[in-house]
C-alpha cells in the first residue's frame, strides 16, 4: 500500500518529465552492503554533445552495476526540480544533475541535504554561495574554452578580416540564456579578444545550443548585419545550423565567414575537416566513468575534491582530419 502510494505520488510530481529506469542486475556498485541507486536529472537532448553525455552516463552506470533513474528535463529548470524532488521522495543513494541554468537551485538542494542525499553537479555549475549543498562538481572549465576560442582569433587576425576593411566583425551565437557554459564561454571569449581593438562583437544572440536555433539566429544576422567576418558559436550544433543559413545566403562557410565553435562532436569535426568550420575547442561529454567513481566514493562517505576539471584540447583542420577516424562521439 505504502509503495503504491509512493509510485502514484512520484507520477504526479514528475508531470511531463520522462523517467526511464536504467538499472541492471549487477551489484558491483560500491555501497557497503548493496547496489547504489543514482537519480540523474539531465538537461535534455538539445545537442550531439548531450546525446553522447547521456550515453556515457547510462553505459557506465550499467557497467558499474549502479542502478540509474534517468530523467530528461527538455531544457526546462522546473522539470529538473520536479525530477530531483521525486528522487528525494524515492530515497535514492545519490543525486547527480547538470543544471539547465545557474541560478534558482538552493531550495531543492536544501531539501536533498535535509534528506541526507548527497548531490553531485556534473557538466554545469550552480550559482550558489552555499557550497555545502553539493559534494563535488565534475565538468569543463567553460571560461577557458571561451579563452581558447578568442586566442585562435587573436592568432589568426591577419586572415580573419575577410571583408578587408581593417576591422574584424564577429557575430556570436550564445548557448542557453542563464546556462553556465553560455555565461562563461562569452566571458572567456570577449575578455580575450579585448586585447585587439580591431576585433568587435557586433551582434550576439542565443541559439539555445540547438541546430535550429543556430540556423534561425544566423539567418537574422545575415539580414541585419553588414560585413560579418567571423562567427563564434557556443557549440557545434549552433555552428552547423548557421552553416546551413550561410550556404542558403550564397556564401561559403569557413571562407566568406570564418567559424569557431565548441564541443568537437563527430559532425562538428567533419565540418572542420571539410573546411566549413575553422577551429573547434573541445568540450568532453564522456563524463560517465568519472561521475560513477565519484558517486561510489560519496555514497561510501569518502572524501572527494570539490572540483574535478575535465581535460580538453582544441582542433584545427589538419588535427580534426587526423582525429576523426577514432573519434568516440
Ligand atoms: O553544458 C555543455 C554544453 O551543453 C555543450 O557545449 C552543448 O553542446 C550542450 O548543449
Amino acid at each position: 500500500m505504502a509503495n503504491k502510494f509512493l509510485v502514484a505520488a512520484s507520477a504526479i510530481v514528475l508531470g511531463s518529465v520522462a523517467l526511464t529506469g536504467c538499472g541492471n542486475s549487477g551489484s558491483s556498485g560500491s555501497k557497503s552492503g548493496g547496489t547504489i541507486t543514482m537519480g540523474f536529472a539531465q538537461v535534455g537532448a538539445e545537442s550531439g554533445w548531450r546525446t553522447a553525455n547521456t550515453k556515457s552516463i547510462q553505459e557506465t552506470a550499467k557497467k558499474d552495476g549502479i542502478k540509474l533513474k534517468f530523467s530528461d528535463a527538455q531544457q526546462k529548470q522546473e522539470n529538473q526540480i520536479k525530477a530531483i524532488r521525486s528522487y528525494i521522495q524515492q530515497k535514492v543513494d545519490v543525486i547527480a544533475f547538470s543544471p539547465v541554468v545557474e541560478t534558482g537551485w538552493d531550495a531543492v538542494l536544501q531539501e536533498a541535504k535535509r534528506a541526507h542525499i548527497p548531490v553531485i553537479l556534473t557538466d554545469r555549475a550552480v550559482d550558489s554561495k552555499d557550497t555545502s549543498l553539493y559534494k563535488t562538481f565534475l565538468g569543463s572549465d567553460f571560461v577557458k574554452e571561451g579563452q581558447k576560442a578568442g586566442q585562435w582569433l587573436l592568432d589568426n587576425a591577419s586572415t580573419s578580416d575577410v571583408n578587408g576593411d581593417g576591422k574584424i566583425n564577429v557575430v556570436e551565437i550564445e548557448g542557453t540564456t542563464g546556462a553556465a557554459p553560455a555565461i562563461d564561454r562569452k566571458k572567456g571569449f570577449e575578455d580575450t579578444i579585448a586585447s585587439d581593438s580591431k576585433i568587435k562583437v557586433i551582434a550576439s544572440q542565443t541559439g539555445d545550443f540547438t541546430r535550429d536555433g543556430g540556423k534561425q539566429v544566423m539567418e537574422a544576422f545575415l539580414k541585419s548585419q553588414k560585413g560579418i567576418d567571423v562567427l563564434f558559436a557556443h557549440n557545434d550544433d549552433e555552428g552547423l545550423g548557421a552553416i546551413e543559413a550561410i550556404k542558403a545566403a550564397g556564401l561559403t562557410p569557413g571562407k566568406d565567414i570564418k567559424i569557431i565553435t565548441i564541443d568537437a562532436t563527430h559532425d562538428g569535426m567533419t565540418a572542420l575537416s571539410q573546411g566549413e568550420i575553422n577551429y573547434i575547442v573541445e568540450c568532453n561529454p564522456l563524463l560517465g566513468p568519472q561521475l560513477m567513481d565519484l558517486a561510489k566514493k560519496v555514497v561510501d562517505g569518502k572524501s572527494v575534491p570539490q572540483r574535478v576539471v575535465t581535460e580538453e584540447t582544441a582542433f584545427d583542420q589538419a588535427q580534426a582530419t587526423a582525429a576523426l577516424p577514432t573519434r568516440q562521439y
